[in-house]
């Protein structure tokens, strides 16, 4: 049975990598919605394992946050003569502790033996106090260094449960619905047509071009994420997918 399985997904991901603008698709067995703990793990260490063949020479790895990640995280492992640095992709984003950006670098720096440079911005201040912060040089230097990452690691949300779990205003939650965001990526809200909706926190990675830069690793699971993910691949670019079999058969309908 397990051969079998294998082989499926296998058979999953190639399908997905001719019909996707990615270079690279792994697929772990099962549904993240019902069992969480067992397929974040999976996902987790496929990422991990991903994000270790990407090294070149001490490389810049831009995080961001989630449960997903946090798991990504456990898996890091110190690879023989490289020292990587990792930098969250924002400033903060309301999340609990544990799952902040800030708080996945130092996990991953810890056990990859590397280094991390941490952003301080929360998202509850306005857009000019933003502005000015961003002109600021220790934040500046970390700003720089996100910006040249050679591997950016993420996480997608659904809209509105990222919303209602980083306590979003009244406002932002009017918005989040009003327009229909369906994903949440690094910060932003967007749509099934891939929208920007709404940005949480102005500080971080610029997101434009970004496949020009870095390998971009995206890791997701769960049904309740499909739409998250289809809308993610319109709004965002991705070098390598990291999902589940429950968002694999759906991008296989949907492409
Ligand atoms: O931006 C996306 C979220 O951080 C994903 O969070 O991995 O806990 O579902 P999660």
């Amino acid at each position: 049975h397990v051969l079998k399985e294998g082989s499926d997904l296998h058979f999953i991901e190639q399908q997905l990598m001719e019909r996707l603008p990615v270079s690279h698709v792994k697929v772990v067995p099962g549904d993240g919605d019902e069992s969480p703990d067992d397929v974040k793990t999976l996902l987790g260490k496929e990422a991990a394992k991903i994000m270790t063949s990407f090294y070149q020479e001490d490389p810049v790895v831009t995080v961001t946050g989630g449960s997903t990640m946090a798991k990504v995280a456990d898996y890091m492992q110190p690879v023989d003569g490289v020292k990587p640095t990792f930098v969250p992709a924002r400033g903060g984003l309301g999340d609990q502790h544990e799952y902040q950006a800030n708080s996945i670098c130092v996990q991953m720096a810890t056990r990859a033996n590397g280094d991390y440079r941490l952003l301080y911005v929360p998202d509850s201040i306005g857009e000019e106090l933003h502005a000015k912060m961003q002109q600021e040089p220790t934040i500046l230097d970390v700003l720089q260094l996100m910006n040249r990452a050679d591997i950016v690691i993420h996480g997608i949300g659904d809209a509105q449960t990222m919303a209602r779990r980083r306590r979003a205003s009244d406002d932002t939650m009017k918005k989040i619905v009003d327009d229909e965001a369906v994903g949440e990526s690094f910060g932003y809200y967007f749509d099934k047509n891939g929208k920007t909706v709404h940005r949480a926190n102005s500080i971080g990675l610029a997101i434009d071009n970004l496949k020009e830069r870095s390998q971009i690793i995206t890791v997701a699971g769960g049904a309740s994420k499909r739409d998250a993910i289809s809308a993610y691949l319109k709004w965002g670019e991705s070098d390598v997918l990291v999902i589940d079999e429950a968002i694999a058969h759906h991008l296989l309908q949907e492409y």
